[in-house]
C-alpha cells in the first residue's frame, strides 16, 4: 500500500494498524546536532491520547512513545528518526458482530472495494490510531520550527460557535475551545448526542505565528496547497480554508485585500484576510487554518448498510468511539501544519543564495 509518506526534505513515513501490536513512524531529514527526547513526542501524544474524558473514546491507552534510532546522546544524528507507540487496550471482539458488513461512513467500503481484504478489526489502518505517529513526527518538526508556534483550538461544535476569546482557556477545557461560556455549551452538547447514540461535527482553527515572510515553493508546492493537502489528509477532515476562506466569495478587493504600512521600520499588513499565505508563499502574518471535522462515523443508532455478499442488513456499531473528534484532532492538525512548515523551512534553504 504505497501512500504512506509525505514531506519533501523531511519525510515521513508512517506504518501500523489499530489492532496491531503497534504503530510507527520513521522521520528522516531532521537536521543533525538538535536536543530531543522522548518527553517532547509524549507531551503532544498525550493532547491526543484517548480516554481523556467523557467526551472521548474510552479506549485507554497510554500512548507511550519509544524513540529507536537518530538520537546519540540526546542531540539528533541526521539520520532517520524511528519510533514505535504500542496499542495496549485493544478489543477486537466489538468488531466480531460488523465483521462482513461495512459501517456507513467510514473506510470499511472503500478499503474492501480497493484491496479485498482489510483488518476490520478497529478500522485497521484507515482507523484514527495512526494519527499518534504524525503527533510524535509533528512534536519534533515543532522543534524544527524554533521561534514558530502554532496553536490549535475549537471554533465551533454543531451550531454552537466561539464568541468570545481568550487563548489562556483553550486547554482548560475538555473541547479545547477558547471561549469558557461556549465550551460549557458545546461539552453538553457532545454529551447529550453521545448519550443519543450519535455522534456530532465541528470547527477546528489552526494558526501558526512567528513564521517568517518567504516560505512556500511557487508554482507547484504552493505552502496554502500543501497545508490543505496535509489538513484534509487527517481522518475525518471534509473541508480547509484559509484567512476568509469561502467567505472571501463574498467579498470585494478593497474588503480583502490586506493593505500595506511600515511598522517601526518594518514591512506590515493592517489585516489579515489571506491567512498569511498569497502566491502560494506566506508573507509573515500569522498562518490561519480552519478545518471542518464530520461527525464520527461510528455510532450506535440503527443504520442501513450492506454486507461483504453484497446483501442488504442493518448496522449497529458498539465499541468506543469519539462522540465528536475536534477535541482530538486539535494536536494531530497542529503535528500536520507542523511537518508542513518544517519541510518548507528547509525546502528555503535552498531558494536563493545565503
Ligand atoms: C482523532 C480522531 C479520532 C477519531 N475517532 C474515531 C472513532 O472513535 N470512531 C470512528 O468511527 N471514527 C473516528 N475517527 C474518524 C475516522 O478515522 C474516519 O472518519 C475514517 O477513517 C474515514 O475517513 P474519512 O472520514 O477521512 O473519509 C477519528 C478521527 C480522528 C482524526
Amino acid at each position: 500500500m504505497p501512500g504512506n509518506s509525505f514531506g519533501t526534505l523531511l519525510k515521513l513515513t508512517s506504518w501500523g494498524e489499530s489492532h496491531g501490536p503497534a504503530v510507527g513512524g520513521v522521520l528522516d531529514g531532521c537536521p543533525a546536532g538538535m536536543e530531543l527526547s522522548e518527553i517532547d513526542l509524549q507531551k503532544d501524544l498525550d493532547r491526543r491520547k484517548p480516554g481523556q474524558s467523557k467526551l472521548t473514546t474510552q479506549r485507554k491507552e497510554p500512548d507511550k512513545v519509544k524513540i529507536l534510532s537518530g538520537l546519540f546522546e540526546g542531540k539528533t544524528t541526521g539520520t532517520p528518526i524511528a519510533f514505535i507507540i504500542e496499542n495496549e487496550d485493544k478489543n477486537s471482539s466489538a468488531y466480531d458482530d460488523i465483521k462482513d458488513k461495512f459501517r456507513p461512513g467510514h473506510a470499511d467500503y472503500s478499503y474492501h472495494a480497493k484491496y479485498g481484504i482489510r483488518d476490520h478489526r478497529g478500522g485497521g489502518r484507515s482507523s484514527a490510531r495512526e494519527t499518534a505517529v504524525r503527533v510524535a513526527a509533528g512534536a519534533i518538526a515543532k522543534k524544527i520550527l524554533g521561534d514558530i508556534r502554532i496553536i490549535g483550538f475549537t471554533m465551533q461544535i454543531g451550531d454552537i460557535a466561539v464568541r468570545e476569546f481568550n487563548i489562556a482557556n483553550i486547554e482548560k477545557n475538555l473541547v479545547r475551545c477558547p471561549d469558557a461560556k461556549a465550551a460549557l455549551k458545546m461539552e453538553k452538547l457532545i454529551d447529550e448526542t453521545r448519550k443519543a447514540g450519535d455522534s456530532i461535527g465541528g470547527i477546528v482553527e489552526i494558526r501558526a505565528v512567528n513564521v517568517p515572510a518567504g516560505l512556500g515553493e511557487p508554482v507547484y508546492g504552493k505552502l496554502d496547497g500543501d497545508l490543505a493537502s496535509a489538513l484534509v489528509g487527517i481522518n475525518a477532515v471534509k473541508g480547509v480554508e484559509f484567512g476568509d476562506g469561502f467567505g472571501a466569495a463574498f467579498m470585494k478587493g478593497s474588503e480583502h485585500n490586506d493593505e500595506m504600512v511600515i511598522d517601526n521600520g518594518k514591512p506590515s499588513f493592517k489585516t489579515d484576510h489571506s491567512g498569511g499565505i498569497i502566491g502560494g508563499i506566506s508573507t509573515g502574518q500569522e498562518i490561519i487554518a480552519r478545518i471542518a471535522v464530520k461527525p464520527t462515523p461510528s455510532i450506535i443508532a440503527k443504520q442501513d448498510t450492506i454486507n461483504i455478499n453484497g446483501e442488504e442488513a442493518e448496522i449497529t456499531v458498539e465499541g468506543r468511539h469519539d462522540p465528536c473528534i475536534c477535541p482530538r484532532v486539535i494536536p494531530v492538525a497542529e503535528a500536520m501544519m507542523a511537518l508542513v512548515l518544517a519541510d518548507h523551512f528547509l525546502l528555503n534553504k535552498t531558494s536563493r543564495v545565503q
